[in-house]
C-alpha cells in the first residue's frame, strides 16, 4: 500500500478523484463551507450524526464530492486513540468494497499522534490475508492519501515513522498468519535473509550443527522432537558507529507448539502456529528499521524450532545443560519457550548490549492476567521499563509492568538441577519471567509476554502484528542524542551486580 501526505483542507479533499473519502470529524466540529462540512453540520443538527469515536455517517454520490463514497467518522477529542477508533470503523467498513484510491482527511486540530494513528490504523484495517487461499478475495487498497490542513512539513517525521511502522506490522502479521507447514524455522531464516538483502543488514542463519557447537543444550532439546531442522537467526542493523552498544531484540520462534510430550488438548491447538509471534515481531521491527534507518545499532536474535512429541523428544525429568552452564530440569515440556529463549539470552551477552528485550508468547497465565489489551512487561531495569511503557503509550500498543520479586522464583527450585522449567500455577507469567531473568543478569533486560496480544481468536482470528508498534517507537526514542536521562537504560555494570540478587 502506498501512502502519501498532502496539505488539503476539506474543500480540496472533496475535489480529489478517488474511490472513497474518509473525513475524520472531532467534537469541535466543522465550520467549513464545503459539501462534506455542510453535510456534517446538517446531520448533526438533525441528530443523525455524533462525533463520538467510532460513529459513522456514510453517503453515496454527494454533490460536489469527486469520490463516490464518503464516510464521515467521529473522532471525539481528536486524540490518537480516538482517531484510531474512527479510522478502524471507517476503513474497516470499506474493506470488501472495490477501493483502490482512498483519501483520509484529518481535521485541523490533528497532531502528530493523530497522524500516526491514522496511518497505522488505515494499513491495519485494510489488511487481508490471502497467501494460502486459492482465490484472492481480499481487495487491496493501492494508494492512500492522508490529508492535513496544516503544512505537511510539520507532520512529515511522524508520518514517515508511521508508514515504516505500518510496513513492519503488516510483515509480522503476515508471517504470524502463515500456517505452520509454511512458516517453518527454515522459512523464518529465509525471510530474515531476504530482509537483510533488501535493506543491507548483516544476517547469519545457524543450523543444528552450529547451535550444538555453541552449546545451546536447552534450545536443542526442544527442537529434538521435530523433523524440521532448527534455526538460530542473527540479524544486525547498523545505524550508528560500530563502537555504540546495540539494543538486542530476542524473539520466541516456536513455529508450532503442540506442548511436546506434555501435549496440549486438541481444541484450539491450531492457534499454536502463532507461537512464533515474538520472532515475527522482531522481523517486522527490522522491516521498519530498513525503512526508517534510525541512528542506533540493533541486533535481532531468533531461536526457531517446533515443539512436537516424538521418540526423541525431551521428556519430563530430563536435565538439560544450557549455554550458560546452568542445568535445567524439564518438568513440563510445554514450557518450551523459556528453554529456547534462555540460550538466546546467553548468546546476547557477546554484543555487550545496552539493553536486551525479549518478546514471547510465553504463558497462558499472561492471557488470564491481562487479556488482549496490554502485553505483560517485566524488567530488571526501571529506566528500560519506563522507556518501553512510554513507547507503548505513544504507539497505542500498550503494555503493563508486572513484578519480579525474588520470592516468585522460589517455586523453580528442584533437587535435581540448578533450576526447574516450571513452578506451580500461581503467577505463571511471573515465574516464567523469573526463569528468564536468571539468564539475563549481564545487561539491562526486559521481557514482553505477548501471549494475549499477538493474535486474536474467535471470528477475527489472526495475528495482530503487536508489539511491532511499541518496539519501533522504543528504538526511535533511543537514537543518538534522543535518549533522555529518564529513558536510557541504566549502565550494564549496574545490571551485572543485580545478577546475584536474581538468582
Ligand atoms: N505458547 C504457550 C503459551 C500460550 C498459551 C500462549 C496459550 C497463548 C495462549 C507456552 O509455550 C506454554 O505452553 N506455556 C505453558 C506453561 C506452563 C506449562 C507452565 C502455559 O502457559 O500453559
Ligand atoms: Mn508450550
Ligand atoms: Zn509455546
Amino acid at each position: 500500500m502506498d501512502f502519501e501526505l498532502k496539505t488539503f483542507d476539506l474543500a480540496d479533499a472533496c475535489r480529489q478523484k478517488c474511490d472513497a473519502l474518509v473525513a475524520v470529524v472531532t467534537d469541535d466540529g466543522m465550520a467549513g463551507d464545503d459539501p462534506v462540512s455542510r453535510l456534517v453540520q446538517d446531520a448533526r443538527k438533525s441528530g443523525d450524526f455524533e462525533s463520538k469515536p467510532g460513529k459513522l455517517l456514510q453517503a453515496w454520490r454527494v454533490e460536489g464530492v469527486a469520490a463516490r463514497r464518503v464516510v464521515i467518522a467521529g473522532a471525539g477529542d481528536g486524540s490518537g486513540k480516538r482517531v484510531q477508533a474512527a479510522v478502524q470503523a471507517a476503513v474497516g467498513g470499506l474493506r470488501h468494497k472495490a477501493i483502490k484510491r482512498l483519501v483520509v482527511a484529518l481535521p485541523g486540530s490533528a497532531g502528530d499522534d493523530a497522524v500516526r494513528a491514522a496511518v497505522v490504523a488505515t494499513a491495519d484495517s485494510s489488511y487481508a490475508y490471502v497467501a494460502t487461499k486459492s482465490k484472492a478475495d481480499g481487495r487491496a487498497i493501492e494508494r492512500v492519501t492522508l490529508s492535513v490542513p496544516a503544512s505537511v512539513t510539520a507532520h512529515r517525521q511522524a508520518f514517515d515513522a508511521a508508514r515504516g511502522t505500518a510496513a513492519g506490522i503488516e510483515f509480522a502479521r503476515e508471517l504470524g498468519n502463515l500456517p505452520p507447514n509454511v512458516a517453518t524455522p527454515t522459512r523464518l531464516g529465509d525471510e530474515a535473509r531476504k530482509l537483510a538483502k533488501a535493506h543491507g543488514f548483516r544476517c547469519e542463519v545457524l543450523g543444528p550443527k552450529e547451535v550444538e557447537r555453541l552449546g545451546m543444550g536447552s534450545f536443542m532439546a526442544v527442537a529434538r522432537g521435530s523433523e524440521e531442522p532448527l534455526r538460530f537467526i542473527v540479524l544486525q542493523y547498523r545505524g550508528a558507529a560500530e563502537s555504540q552498544a546495540p539494543v538486542v531484540l530476542v524473539g520466541k520462534g516456536i513455529t508450532f507448539d503442540s506442548g511436546g510430550i506434555s501435549i496440549k488438548p486438541a481444541p484450539e491447538m491450531d492457534e499454536m502456529k502463532f507461537d512464533m509471534s515474538g520472532a515475527a515481531s522482531v522481523l517486522g521491527t527490522f522491516r521498519a528499521l530498513g525503512e526508517l534507518k534510525p541512528k542506533l545499532n540493533v541486533v535481532g536474535l531468533i531461536p526457531a524450532c517446533e515443539n512436537l512429541p516424538d521418540g526423541r523428544s525431551m521428556k519430563p525429568g530430563d536435565v538439560l545443560t544450557s549455554m550458560s552452564g546452568q542445568t535445567i530440569e524439564v518438568l513440563n515440556t510445554d514450557a518450551e519457550g523459556r528453554l529456547i529463549l534462555c540460550d538466546a539470552l546467553t548468546y546476547a551477552e557477546r554484543f555487550k548490549p545496552r539493553a536486551v528485550v525479549d518478546i514471547a508468547t510465553l504463558t497462558g497465565a499472561c492471557v488470564i492476567a491481562l487479556g488482549g489489551v496490554r502485553s505483560g512487561l517485566f524488567a530488571s531495569d526501571d529506566n528500560l521499563a519506563r522507556a518501553l511503557q512510554e513507547a507503548g503509550d505513544a504507539a497505542l500498543d500498550l503494555c503493563w509492568r508486572m513484578p519480579l520479586d525474588d520470592e516468585y522464583g522460589d517455586g523453580l527450585k528442584t533437587n535435581f538441577a540448578d533450576v526447574a522449567n516450571v513452578a506451580g500455577r500461581p503467577a505463571g507469567s511471573v515465574t516464567a519471567a523469573k526463569f528468564l531473568q536468571r539468564f539475563a543478569g549481564k545487561y539491562p533486560w526486559a521481557h514482553l509476554d505477548i501471549a494475549g496480544t499477538a493474535w486474536k481468536g474467535g471470528a477475527a482470528k489472526g495475528s495482530t502484528g503487536r508489539p511491532v508498534g511499541l518496539l519501533v517507537q522504543y528504538l526511535l526514542s533511543q537514537q543518538d542524542g534522543k535518549a533522555t536521562a529518564t529513558t536510557k537504560a541504566t549502565a550494564p555494570a549496574k545490571a551485572g551486580r543485580r545478577k546475584a540478587a536474581a538468582r
